[in-house]
């Protein structure tokens, strides 16, 4: 897709900036000439500080140093969303804003505390602010297309109605799920887009340099040769630069004809667990797993356990064990995400994983399993 025609001036807001998607779609604006028209909010103490977490990210986004030092620090807002105190006073600012794409929050599976205080409560403050703002134009909020819980029929299409609480797998889709039904219930002069990205690894040229979120599993599940999905499964898996285009084409389009949006591999750019293991394999120089995989059954994964330092390196298996078992909820679930809302704005098509699969190898050579996990645990 074209860099998308806005006004020269309008301002756009970035949040979670510092992070894996929001990195991507900062790195994606500064390639566009969007650098001058950008805010950041950024958790530091002050504007300085801030800007160093924002180039320290950016530089593993391939960005490059002459864009980097044209960043300033009255670009920074600093704001946490865990703690709202800041919003009154950076408030004046704020009104100044256009456009919101708000990649911010705790984006993890673990029983973190901060889960719902930030991506529900100070999620909720922020956009409440927001919605008093005369001048914004689009709020684009990152939610996921894993809120809507398990036991969908799959493909599934984008959906404003949600499972109860109860029924999500972690405390994660679950907070995410209800931010995006309070905001779309309470905020009513919130101009309010919800873009869902389904699973997102590696970057099509960087590979796993900014992030091995997730990546990890693939490579555990082969090294073990044993997972609870079979081969013949498919997952939903796009690259994160490919997101950060999608997210900035429905950030900046001037009119959109929906307002929840799944980024995402959809049917024609999903793969199949066996054409993973055989790219996965062809990138290492090793013959795929195949017929030696074993699907096997959540309650058998600790049967795998007495293997983990042999095939996957040192590593403390109660954790992987969890992680396992975690992740294995959700691949289990084998969904497609319908995409053709966002094709129909004519976003371009998603690349499939195992087209750029060696890139993340690559990028994660010398990087062992157990380290490359630590991304999914904040
Ligand atoms: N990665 C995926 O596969 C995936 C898939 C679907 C949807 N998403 C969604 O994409 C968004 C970004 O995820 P990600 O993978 O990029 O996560 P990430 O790499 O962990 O980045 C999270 C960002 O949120 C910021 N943040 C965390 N707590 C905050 C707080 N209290 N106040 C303000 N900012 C805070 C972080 O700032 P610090 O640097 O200060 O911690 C960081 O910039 C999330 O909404 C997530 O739900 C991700």
């Amino acid at each position: 897709m074209q860099a998308a025609p806005i006004a020269i001036e309008e301002r756009i807001l970035l949040t979670g900036a510092t992070g894996f998607l929001g990195g991507a779609v900062t790195a994606q604006l500064l390639a566009e000439g969007h650098g001058a028209n950008l805010s950041f909010l950024v958790r530091a103490d002050t504007r300085d500080q801030g800007l160093e977490r924002l180039r320290d990210n950016l530089r593993q986004h391939g960005v490059g140093e002459c864009a980097l030092q044209f960043l300033h620090a009255e670009q920074i807002i600093c704001g946490d969303f865990l703690d709202t105190a800041w919003l009154p006073r950076e408030t004046p600012r704020l009104m100044q804003i256009e456009r919101v794409i708000n990649c911010a929050a705790v984006a993890s599976f673990s029983k973190n505390p901060s889960i719902w205080p930030v991506n529900v409560e100070g999620t909720f403050a922020f956009a409440e602010v927001m919605s008093r703002s005369k001048r914004l134009k689009r709020f684009l909020h990152v939610g996921t297309a894993m809120c809507c819980g398990p036991q969908q029929a799959s493909p599934i299409s984008e959906s404003w109605s949600f499972p109860d609480g109860a029924e999500q797998l972690v405390d994660y889709t679950a907070s995410k799920a209800e931010i995006e039904r309070r905001m779309s219930v309470e905020l009513p002069g919130l101009p309010l887009v919800v873009a869902r990205p389904s699973i997102v690894v590696g970057h099509r040229t960087l590979g796993c340099q900014a992030s091995g979120s997730i990546f990890w599993v693939f490579r555990m599940g082969f090294a073990l040769e044993s997972f609870t999905c079979g081969l013949d499964e498919q997952i939903d898996v796009i690259p994160v630069d490919y997101c950060a285009e999608a997210l900035i084409g429905l950030a900046l389009k001037p009119q959109l004809r929906h307002n929840l949006y799944h980024v995402s591999a959809g049917h024609h750019a999903a793969c199949s667990f066996a054409e993973i293991d055989e790219a996965f394999a062809s990138a290492n120089g090793a013959s795929p797993v195949g017929a030696r995989y074993r699907k096997i059954g959540v309650d058998d994964l600790k049967e795998l356990a007495g293997d983990f330092a042999a095939r996957i390196g040192p590593a403390n298996p109660r954790l992987v064990l969890r992680a396992l078992r975690l992740y294995s909820g959700f691949a289990d679930l084998n969904y497609l995400f319908d995409n053709s809302r966002l094709l129909e704005e004519g976003i371009a098509l998603p690349p499939r994983f195992i087209d750029y699969l060696d890139v993340c190898v690559r990028s994660s050579s010398g990087v062992s399993i157990a380290t490359q996990m630590q991304w999914d645990f904040k």
